[in-house]
């Protein structure tokens, strides 16, 4: 009996690869210039990084949240291990963009190497990276404005200012703390969120409570993407300036009044809270990875990238070091679970001013983010959708405006959208799973190729394969394991949503599929 002869080209289909081209031109078609060094890119990274992973998340992950038990001052800790564990996956990163100097990040190392199934899972997968990322990155920014706001005595309707979840669970608190009469001991902005469900317009019987500056940013954001006023490189130096000056103060001006005392506990729930703590704060070094992106502008991709991503991740690790010690050295770690920590502990302290400079650093911070994977996801779209992965429609290009406007928009849509009704620490949770389980397979690609294509030019390599790939699978799984059962939940739905959508869809419509498929009537 033959073998049945379906399998090897269904099999062979999944695994198509997709050429390198011999020239790289810009997917809007236009050349890019090699303008960039690597000090710039290694500001392009910082630029990336710095977000609501240090100004937002910290706090959840020092005081604990719904499902987390804090770190406390530990919490140092684990900005150090998660910093060695990123610096492994950079270093697997890096032989691929060196490899592959084309835009397009993990989604397009993977179609050239380790073909169209695996490019697609990637590719799905870094719709969690960048657009649910940014989620939780307006909610940040939503939090810090409001922060600033109050600073000038002004203040929206609580009803308008959160999400229904967190105000759910703040009324249940309170509720709770009314009954046991310990109304006192519920944190401030704890009863405020609970005020949102009692103060908000009812629409058939049902509350209506929304994020309303977080759709603003993003709906500002998308508009400027959209008509094209690309990120400039002055723009994310001025942003990055301002971001790290704005650290530097807190680091310094906090310096003189943290109280020693405050580091005792130093690890209030021992290694399981640094472990949870860590699996949070990952979030806080995403973004090193979007230095690939910029590969066709880069002088020398091949020793810049992997340069630019080892200095960014070194720079931004030291200080999160330092920010973290400042911040449970001026209040009681269990002080610390807001959505503004840095904020809230200097009021805490009586000073009001530097929470106030605190607040416009981490709006500059979470804007220059959401600028950065804003502008990348339609991106990936784009050249998901020019791949035929995706429909046609996404890889439209504006005629007056040349920009993918289709995928800008959607992109707009769905992060506002989400941004509107969802919780950070859950966004945040979700956001890791999916970039860690993109850093485990960009880094299996790495052992991969290397038996595959032994012979392949790699302009970088990283060093001690397999050892530090395996390494960082290794950090990374044990990362994705300090995550919620839920969140587990969430991702496998993701991914089977993608996989169903790609069997009906993109295997069908796959550009390189169909060049490979023999003509009809030809077996
Ligand atoms: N690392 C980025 C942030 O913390 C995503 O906002």
């Amino acid at each position: 009996m033959p073998a049945p002869h379906t399998e090897a080209p269904l099999l062979a289909k999944l695994f198509l690869r997709k050429p390198i081209p011999e020239r790289v031109e810009d997917a809007l078609g236009t050349t890019l210039k090699r303008t960039l060094g690597k000090w710039q890119l290694t500001a392009l990274g910082v630029g990336a990084i710095i977000g609501a992973g240090i100004f937002s998340a910290a706090g959840t992950a020092i005081a604990g949240g719904a499902d987390h038990v804090g770190a406390g001052p530990a919490l140092v800790l684990s900005y150090i291990g998660v910093a060695i564990a990123c610096g492994f996956a950079a270093l697997c990163y890096a032989e691929f963009a060196a490899m592959i100097p084309e835009a397009g990040s993990a989604y397009t190392y993977a179609y050239s190497t380790l073909g169209e199934i695996v490019a697609w899972i990637i590719g799905w997968d870094l719709i969690i990276e960048y657009a649910v990322g940014n989620i939780a990155v307006a909610v940040s920014w939503s939090g810090y404005f409001q922060q600033l706001l109050r600073g000038f005595g002004l203040a929206l309707p609580e009803w308008m200012a959160t999400d229904p979840i967190t105000a759910t669970k703040a009324a249940h608190t309170v509720a709770q703390a009314t009954a046991d009469g310990t109304l006192s001991s519920v944190a401030p902005y704890v009863a405020r969120a609970a005020q949102a469900l009692s103060d908000a317009p009812h629409v058939f019987g049902i509350p209506i409570v929304v994020n309303l500056p977080a759709v603003a940013i993003v709906a500002l954001i998308t508009w400027i993407l959209v008509v094209g006023i690309r990120e400039s490189s002055w723009f994310n130096v001025a942003m990055v300036v301002i971001k790290l000056a704005i650290l530097g103060f807190f680091i310094v001006a906090g310096a003189f009044y943290v109280r020693p005392a405050n580091w005792t506990p130093f690890a209030p729930n021992g290694l399981h809270g640094i472990w949870t703590g860590a699996a949070l704060i990952f979030f806080a070094y995403i973004g090193f990875d979007a230095v690939s992106t910029a590969a066709e502008e880069t002088r020398h991709p091949q020793t810049d990238m992997p340069f630019a991503m080892i200095a960014s991740l070194v720079i931004t690790s030291i200080l999160y070091i330092a920010v973290t010690l400042v911040l449970t050295g001026l209040v009681t770690w269990s002080h610390l679970g807001t959505a503004e920590p840095l904020a809230t502990a200097f009021s805490e302290r009586g000073l009001n001013i530097g929470a106030g400079i605190i607040s416009v650093g981490a709006l500059a911070a979470t804007t220059s983010v959401l600028l950065v994977f804003q502008l990348g996801q339609p991106r990936i779209l784009f050249s998901m959708a020019r791949d035929g992965l995706l429909p046609p429609v996404v890889a439209k290009v504006h005629e007056k405006h040349r920009t993918p406007h289709v995928a800008t928009l959607m992109t707009g849509v769905f992060v506002a959208f989400f941004a509107a009704f969802l919780p950070i620490a859950e966004i945040i949770e979700l956001t890791n799973i999916g970039t860690l389980f993109a850093f485990v397979l960009v880094s299996a690609g790495i052992i991969v190729l290397r038996r595959l294509e032994p012979d392949r030019e790699r302009p970088f390599r990283t060093p001690l394969v397999p050892l530090v790939p395996a390494v960082a699978i290794l950090s990374c799984l044990g990362l994705m394991l300090g995550l919620p059962f839920l969140t587990w939940v969430r991702f496998a739905v993701w991914l089977l949503v993608g996989m169903a959508f790609y069997w009906l869809y993109g295997r069908k419509h796959s550009v390189l599929g169909r060049k490979a498929a023999p003509a009809p009537g030809v077996e």
